[in-house]
């Protein structure tokens, strides 16, 4: 089934945050206790954190049936030192389980690629938690090689993360 990714308008901050949460809560649910989980969700996902990522760059894969995933771009800057400025950060890729293996991950990463290059980025980041293989594995078929270790405080859970990078002259897609 077809689908099309485009930019995430002003005016979509709050379904974005009701689908932002679906997204965490299905595939990140699992680690917090559920008192946890929603204080975190309640602080994360509001219309305002939505607004701000929306302002700086934010892409809705939408299929007939609805939203299949999203991403969102961070001009925060990269904690390693290694990686070239000027840089942005892929700061959400979220998509549906049910979308999982089908593309539409690489279409909103192609589309966040397209914008950073556009604004003249050098180079890429993100971290991903180190127990998400997948993420991990999809990355490094983007050409994101590993820059260093991070660790989120998520309501008192100390989640490690891997700091990744990819230089835009040498990523593959
Ligand atoms: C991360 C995410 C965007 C990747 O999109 P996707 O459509 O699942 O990615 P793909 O299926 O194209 O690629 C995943 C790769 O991991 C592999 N893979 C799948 N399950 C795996 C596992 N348990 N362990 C290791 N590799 C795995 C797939 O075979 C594929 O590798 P390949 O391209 O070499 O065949 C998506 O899985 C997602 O939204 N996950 C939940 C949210 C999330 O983790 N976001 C990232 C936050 S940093």
């Amino acid at each position: 089934m077809t689908f099309n990714v485009r930019q995430a308008d002003p005016s979509e901050a709050h379904p974005l945050g009701m689908f932002a949460e679906a997204c965490f809560r299905e595939a990140f649910g699992y680690l917090f206790p559920e008192e946890a989980l929603d204080l975190l969700c309640s602080k994360a996902f509001t219309t305002q954190v939505m607004d701000s990522l929306i302002h700086n760059g934010t892409w809705i894969a939408e299929g007939p049936e609805g939203w299949r995933g999203y991403a969102a771009m961070s001009l925060d800057p990269c904690p390693a030192q290694s990686l070239e400025p000027p840089h942005v950060e892929l700061s959400r890729l979220y998509v549906g389980s049910s979308w999982m293996g089908q593309g539409v991950s690489d279409a909103l990463m192609a589309a966040f690629m397209d914008e950073a290059r556009r604004r003249g980025a050098k180079g890429v980041w993100l971290e991903a938690f180190e127990g998400n293989p997948r993420a991990l594995r999809f990355y490094k078929r983007w050409g994101f090689h590993d820059l260093g270790a991070s660790v989120k405080i998520r309501e008192g859970l100390h989640l490690p993360h891997r700091i990744l990078g990819s230089d835009l002259s040498v990523a593959i897609q």
